[in-house]
């Protein structure tokens, strides 16, 4: 067994982790990277024996392992495109042998059915809730009851941050993940198996046999990291669709959506904190004996291959350091990748747990520590209204400037009619502003004690601010929209999507010049970007010779540019970087889309019918196909071409890298590109997993933070660019 005692386990949290063997020691995972290797080879070359079913295991086996190694640490070891490849040949020869396709196989994650109804299904353990604590007091108050509840006179405490998603409960049975549940009522929750499976840091099953146990429930929290929560609202958003309100409910949402195809495709991630029930094969509870601490416990997730708290948790001897630690987390977790609402203050040794019991409502042996809101009041002036590229109208409300949390914050999505009636906000009213995510502004809700008798209904206009054209509703959404295809309002939306970063990245092309070419009659539907008067503009004030010249090369570089910037270019609703990347692995050409079927879009790996209806519908729109073919006899390039394989070389495979401080001889978007070319692999934020760190001028705490974990090597700019020089 591999749980000490308790003091051994009064480690302290940063480093704790390297000294911890992971699930799968350095020469399993020597053995299992050379397997692949072999694989990748004979993936390389005609195989004179061809893959068989004994292959079977092994290809599980590595991938599984490549899951973990992206998934939970971070760290991924193949090129995407050789692990595809690996992933492939395994769904090939499960077709061709079916009676070998196990529970736990990778290619068993997406479920193809729909979810009808979610069943109910009672806990093991029931899913209590937590007690809150605001400040040091309630906290010395906590350790003095668990104190007198268990007469222990020095108490260790794990802190850890409460993570703000969705809770869960997950069942293992012999090795394999059984059933996964919601919270539901905490007695009961909804059976969302299928879903969990989707989530791809949720092991599909875990060595417990290994720790004697046979059965267990864990729980944890389902969320969505900051980054990709910005990344997948800022598609939506572009897309003309609601954004998502905070990350909370954006994870909550996902794990109950029908379709696990859907929820695979939301970038979900679990984190597992506790075990509410375990039993060994003679159905002995193991909770208070053989798992003796809380760190042990989480250690043991670890190890089974989950993500967990391991790395930020502490274990503190009084309340006192138990507040410090707080205190610097509340300062910290705006750096940390996660959306955390507090810290969890839980009883480090099981069997003292036990002995303070809990409640009906909270275990005794814990407590959260709520951080405090960010919150300020203001007044909303009035509400403008958007219009998207692809015609939805979306409310922005206009307040007075109010500072919150570091920035000051003017101007804020109200999303649509709905949430306005939902929150009854009118002109004039008091408005509560937060800012979710730390990073994107909400109205919470609005003071009605404040009103004075001058508020005012907010009126949705019946006609498009840009063009005047009716806005319709389809009865199943919830946004207006503008269908008039030549709305300037739109082709300017559409046109600065087209000439963005994300897009055909085209330099010196930005929103006031779009505006004012095509205020012009320049710019009257895209393709006329690549048709620019060029004699006309050196005549317009402000223009030169040189900055004429810069603004045709940067239009003429983009014409050479990947196909996935000019799918992702094009707008198409529910298709953003990620999904146009999907697509162009999948296609010759960009002509190939406008003869798919719905069910051929819906075979390439990571589109779902959702997604696949939006792009057999765009390409059913004449206009569109006009468009593209515009675009090629114009020399946009429309191809897949051999050389836009995303990693150009492997020189930094398997590598992770970070930059921080300002940084003199890149941008960041350079730098990322740096990266991605060469193979290697972007992290949000300093941790064990991190192999790189890259540091400008400046750096601040997270080149402190990387000074204290020994694997991780600190470059300047300059060795950087050595490194894949
Ligand atoms: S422990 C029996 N630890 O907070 C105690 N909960 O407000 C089990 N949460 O329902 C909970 N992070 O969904 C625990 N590190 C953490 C947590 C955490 C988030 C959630 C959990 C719980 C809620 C209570």
């Amino acid at each position: 067994m591999f749980l000490k005692n308790e003091e051994e386990f009064s480690l302290q949290f940063i480093g704790t982790l390297l000294q911890i063997a992971t699930m799968y020691s350095a020469e399993q995972q020597a053995q299992l990277l050379a397997k692949a290797e072999q694989f990748r080879q004979r993936l390389n070359m005609p195989d004179l024996l061809g893959f068989g079913e004994n292959d079977i295991a092994q290809i599980r086996l590595i991938i599984n392992f490549f899951d973990w190694r992206y998934y939970v640490l971070n760290e991924p070891v193949f090129a995407d495109y050789d692990y595809d490849r690996l992933f492939k040949k395994l769904q090939e020869l499960e077709l061709k042998f079916p009676l070998l396709i196990s529970p736990d196989s990778p290619t068993q994650r997406v479920a193809r059915a729909l979810t009808d109804e979610f069943q109910s299904v009672s806990h093991l353990a029931s899913m209590l809730s937590l007690e809150n604590s605001y400040n040091i007091s309630d906290i010395i108050d906590f350790d003095r009851r668990v104190k007198e509840l268990t007469n222990a006179t020095v108490v260790d405490y794990c802190v850890e941050p409460k993570f703000d998603g969705a809770s869960i409960a997950l069942v293992y049975e012999n090795d394999m993940l059984v059933r996964a549940a919601t919270r539901g009522d905490g007695t009961q929750g909804e059976d969302i198996t299928n879903n969990a499976k989707a989530v791809a840091s949720i092991p599909l099953s875990a060595p417990f046999s290994k720790f004697g146990i046979a059965k267990i429930e864990l729980r944890g929290e389902v969320i969505i990291t900051k980054e990709t929560f910005e990344k997948k609202n800022a598609e939506r958003i572009a897309r003309g669709e609601k954004g998502f309100q905070n990350a909370r409910n954006t994870a909550s949402g996902s794990l109950r959506m029908k379709d696990p195809n859907e929820v695979a495709q939301r970038g979900l991630e679990a984190i597992l904190y506790h075990v509410s029930f375990a039993e060994d094969a003679q159905e002995k509870n193991l909770i208070g004996t053989t798992l003796s601490t809380h760190q042990g416990i989480i250690e043991m997730l670890y190890k089974c291959g989950f993500k967990t708290p391991l790395q930020e948790l502490k274990v503190c001897e009084s309340p006192e350091e138990v507040d410090a630690f707080i205190q610097t987390w509340d300062r910290r977790r705006y750096d940390f990748p996660i959306e955390t609402d507090g810290m969890v203050v839980k009883v480090n040794s099981l069997r003292l747990q036990q002995q303070c019991g809990s409640t009906s409502h909270h275990p005794r042996w814990a407590i959260a520590y709520k951080f405090a809101a960010k919150q300020a009041h203001s007044k909303l002036l009035k509400v403008e209204f958007q219009v998207g590229r692809t015609g939805a109208i979306t409310p922005v409300a206009k307040i007075d400037p109010v500072p919150l949390a570091g920035v000051t914050i003017s101007s804020i999505s109200l999303h649509n009619e709905e949430f306005i009636l939902e929150k009854n906000i009118l002109i004039n009213d008091t408005v509560i502003v937060e800012r979710a995510g730390e990073v994107i502004p909400y109205i919470a809700g609005v003071v009605t004690e404040m009103r004075n008798g001058t508020e005012t209904k907010i009126e949705f206009p019946k006609v498009c601010p840009s063009c005047q054209s009716p806005l319709v509703k389809p009865e199943e959404e919830s946004i207006w929209r503008c269908d008039n295809a030549d709305c300037p309002a739109q082709t300017e939306e559409r046109t600065v999507h087209f000439v963005s970063k994300d897009a055909m990245d085209i330099d010196g092309l930005g929103r006031s010049i779009v505006v004012d070419f095509i205020q012009r009659d320049f710019i009257k539907t895209i393709e006329e970007i690549y048709r620019l008067p060029y004699a006309d503009i050196l005549q317009l004030e402000g223009w030169k010779e040189k900055s004429v010249s810069n603004l045709k090369s940067g239009i003429e570089d983009s014409k050479n540019r990947p196909l996935w910037r000019l799918i992702n270019a094009l707008g198409i609703r529910h298709v953003g970087v990620t999904t146009s990347k999907d697509i162009s692995g999948h296609v010759q050409s960009i002509f190939d889309l406008t003869q798919m079927s719905i069910e051929q879009l819906t075979n390439i790996e990571g589109i779902g019918p959702k997604v696949a209806h939006s792009i057999f519908d765009f390409f059913q729109t004449p206009s569109n196909v006009h468009l593209i073919e515009e675009l090629k006899a114009l020399g946009v390039n429309t191809e897949n071409r051999p050389e836009d394989s995303l990693a150009k070389n492997n020189k930094l495979e398997g590598k992770t890298f970070l930059f921080t401080g300002s940084l003199q001889q890149f941008t960041r978007d350079k730098a990322k590109q740096l990266v991605e070319e060469n193979g290697g692999k972007l992290l949000s934020s300093v941790s064990a997993n991190l192999n790189y760190l890259v540091v400008g001028e400046d750096a601040g705490s997270k080149l402190t933070k990387a000074q204290k974990i020994e694997t991780i090597v600190i470059l300047t700019e300059d060795e950087f660019l050595q490194l894949i020089a």
